[in-house]
């Protein structure tokens, strides 16, 4: 065991759109997210749940909510830049001064407080106006946008900011496309995902280029979520299924960045399956004159695999529940792991074991930019919170953090989600995360006051003892 050390980054994470409201004010332009009631998807989401268009109301709540963040010890914040506050449609040629101001108030508050911001350039929400245009499949459009988005952030905010994250997710927006951002149903693991995955990573890599040359002394990762898959039994078919579960799931999004290439499986599956996706022969350069600094990464719980099936035989889930990929693997129940009120296992021994295999295979610091559990809290007639069930899942995991530094893992830091309820990405307020609640319900915003829950007194004391006090 290791002892936890005292500039660890303890702290949590939000989303700008999950978070802010002020969706139409100040200039801001729609998102992807905007046009939806509650995400894109239709047939996972129950009915009556809400939009993202108030939230939490971080966007007139900013300061008390930084203020109760520094009451709990924060020594960092995870957040994201809404990229349509800074270009409403993506297309403009100067940012929107409104956006950026906000952005401004929010991170000299969290100076104040000596919370070092860790800012995701992008989390979820594209202008409407580019996805229109074919999101990321449409290199020509995409790519440019979010590099000129990505440096007008790091010449804005150069003096401010030491740690960025380029785009938060990108593996379970390609793999689970209908939940995050688009509106297509089923599994979308064709050509055009691809296309848009490739995308994101030149357009990943021209930001950290540019990065390099603004804020030499900042640093840069992805941030992608990253669960271990493990096999469902010893059987090699099983094994092979969980190895290749782990490249397309996983490894796939960090290796261009750290290798400088693609894994041959990867590119054998694409072949495998006709998907022609196009490489421009300066993008392999590209990808070898770039490193990054940390691995932020999000965790929910590991997965678990077994020999595939025909995809339409499959049931869809959720983005940490399962799917089906032909050929390659299917995702398998882990019967020895138990599940959250919503249905995801919960492991804290594969979070040491998830942080083991990135260090063994990249050997990078680590930082966790999510983790944490959604769960239906009460609001006491007295104000109160208990939600036991929540730091019982947090002290769970936070007691890996000494396992996996005595491992010789670089893990830097620890910001599960959320630092307060937030709308989730398709079950509305009620699936709530925060260790702050946020007084309203689906469709009756009530009073939005903040309320302090069980858990947030709780991680106050976990933070003040360098994570002794559990
Ligand atoms: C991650 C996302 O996938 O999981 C967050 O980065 C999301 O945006 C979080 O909210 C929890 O998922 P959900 O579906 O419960 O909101």
């Amino acid at each position: 065991m290791k002892k936890i050390p005292s500039n660890f980054l303890w702290g949590a994470s939000t989303s700008a759109y999950q978070v802010e409201g002020g969706w139409n004010i100040d200039g801001k332009g729609p998102s992807v997210q905007d046009v939806s009631k509650g995400g894109f998807l239709s047939d996972l989401k129950v009915g009556g749940i809400t939009d993202f268009k108030v939230c939490a109301d971080h966007y007139h709540h900013w300061k008390e909510d930084v203020a109760l963040m520094a009451e709990m010890g924060f020594k960092s914040y995870r957040f994201s830049i809404n990229w349509t506050r800074i270009y409403p449609t993506g297309f403009e040629d100067k940012p929107n001064s409104k956006g950026l101001e906000f952005y401004h108030n929010l991170i000299d508050e969290l100076l104040k407080h000596k919370i070092e911001p860790l800012v995701t350039i992008h989390h979820f929400d594209a202008p409407i106006t580019l996805e229109e245009k074919g999101g990321w499949a449409n290199r020509e459009v995409m790519v440019p946008a979010y590099v000129k988005f990505a440096k007008t952030l790091f010449l804005e905010f150069k003096d401010k900011i030491n740690y960025w994250q380029t785009i938060n997710e990108l593996n379970m927006v390609i793999l689970f496309s209908h939940v995050l951002g688009k509106q297509k149903k089923g599994h979308d693991t064709g050509t055009e995902s691809y296309q848009s995955f490739h995308n994101a990573n030149v357009a990943q890599a021209l930001a950290i280029k540019e990065l390099r040359k603004i804020s030499p002394s900042a640093k840069i990762g992805p941030a992608p979520n990253i669960s271990l898959v493990y096999p469902k039994t010893c059987a090699p078919s099983d094994v092979l299924a969980a190895d290749n579960a782990n490249v397309l799931r996983n490894w796939s999004y960090i290796d261009p960045f750290v290798k400088g290439y693609y894994s041959e499986i990867l590119i054998e599956y694409w072949k495998a399956n006709n998907y022609q996706v196009v490489i421009l022969p300066e993008d392999e350069e590209l990808f070898k004159s770039v490193s990054i600094d940390f691995i932020a990464f999000n965790y929910y719980n590991s997965t678990t695999a077994q020999a595939p099936i025909k995809d339409s035989e499959y049931k869809v889930g959720d983005q940490e529940m399962g799917f089906n990929i032909e050929n390659m693997f299917q995702s398998a129940d882990n019967k020895y792991l138990e599940k959250t009120p919503y249905g995801w296992q919960i492991d804290p021994i594969g979070f040491r074991m998830t942080s083991r295999a990135l260090h063994d295979r990249y050997n990078l610091p680590i930082i966790i930019t999510e983790n944490g559990l959604g769960a239906k809290d009460v609001l006491t007639s007295d104000g109160k919170i208990h939600d036991d069930y929540r730091i019982a899942y947090l002290r769970d995991h936070i007691a890996q953090i000494p396992l996996i530094l005595a491992d010789g893992v670089k893990l830097i830091g620890y910001n599960p989600w959320s630092a307060i309820d937030l709308v989730s990405t398709h079950q509305g307020i009620s699936k709530r995360y925060g260790f702050i609640y946020v007084n309203r319900d689906e469709d009756d915003l009530k009073d939005l006051k903040r309320y302090r829950k069980d858990s947030f007194y709780w991680y106050k004391k976990v933070i003040a003892s360098d994570g002794e006090d559990l």
